[in-house]
């Protein structure tokens, strides 16, 4: 497995690589890897011929005064781990290298990124989307696959691929959790363990949502119930939604349709969670 930091010549590996007729896998990633990552990595080798991943923590989709600095940051440990699930090359540009002082330019999806996390985190989706163009355009014609678990995330890059006809196809795949229900991720390494006990409510309430959607519960009546789970055990909470999967517009208190996305992102102390789940499509977090 290869370790390439220059651009350019990332750009070439890939290049010569589709010259030669091998499809891409990309999998984008800011590292500190988990299984929910090297989950990615199998659908990327399982889909195609030349396996890449990238990891750069990106300091656009930071904002003032969150975690950037304190972001795991593990690049042996993560080699080990992709050389052992058949990763062929790792990306690992550096910060001034995809940002030159003199970049302008900015990418910015309407709509969909006006809820959801993209309400509390002002431009942190312009900073997923400016990185993701850049890599996409790096790597060049590929498929690219990501974790439903950033679920606005998901949409946000299926909606500017299509926008700005890039040559990539897009594959989402399901949450990875860990055994008792909690979602994994690289911030999870920021809790105590009398924390992550407290973070377990959120995949159990989220759980119990399927359980009350399916027995026919109100939909403000399930939303009350995760808040009120929430409530108990995270010092805060940043937003329950209940949405539409697709468009990610809230949901009126009328309406019940088939399938509903409940989002959440919540803090214990100073570290931020988020989860979902597709009520009506994906089997219950814990039990499922
Ligand atoms: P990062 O948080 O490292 O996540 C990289 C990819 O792993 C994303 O597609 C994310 O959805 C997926 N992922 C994380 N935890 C997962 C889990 N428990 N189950 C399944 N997939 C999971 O997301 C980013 O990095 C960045 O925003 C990035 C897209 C790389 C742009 O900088």
């Amino acid at each position: 497995m290869k370790i390439i930091h220059n651009i350019n010549e990332m750009q070439h590996l890939c290049a010569d690589a589709r010259m030669q007729g091998q499809k891409i896998g990309f999998v984008p990633t800011m590292g500190a890897l988990h299984e929910g990552h090297l989950k990615l990595v199998d659908e990327a080798r399982r889909r195609s011929d030349l396996v890449a991943v990238s990891i750069f923590v990106n300091p656009t989709q930071f904002g003032p005064g969150e975690d950037f600095e304190k972001y795991p940051r593990n690049l042996d440990g993560d080699a080990e781990k992709l050389s052992a699930r058949g990763a062929d090359v790792i990306f690992n540009p550096s910060a001034g290298d995809m940002y030159p002082q003199n970049s302008l330019t900015k990418i910015h999806v309407d709509t969909l990124t006006n809820g959801l996390c993209g309400a509390h985190r002002p431009g942190h989706f312009d900073g997923v989307a400016l990185v993701v163009t850049k890599l996409f355009n790096i790597i060049g014609p590929c498929t690219a696959v990501f974790g439903r678990k950033d679920y606005q995330q998901l949409q946000v890059i299926r909606q500017f691929t299509k926008d700005l006809n890039l040559p990539v196809s897009i594959v989402g795949m399901p949450t990875v959790r860990e055994a008792d229900g909690l979602a994994m991720s690289s911030r999870n390494a920021y809790l105590t363990a009398e924390e992550r006990a407290r973070a377990l409510s959120l995949s159990r309430a989220l759980t119990d949502a399927h359980a009350l959607f399916a027995n026919g519960v109100a939909l403000l009546t399930i939303e009350d119930h995760i808040r009120n789970n929430l409530i108990a055990s995270f010092d805060s909470i940043d937003y329950v939604t209940l949405a539409s999967p697709d468009t990610l517009v809230p949901l009126e208190e009328a309406q019940r349709p088939p399938k509903v996305l409940i989002a959440v992102a919540a803090r214990i102390g100073a570290t931020r969670l988020i989860d979902n789940t597709v009520l009506g499509e994906d089997a219950p977090p814990i039990g499922g």
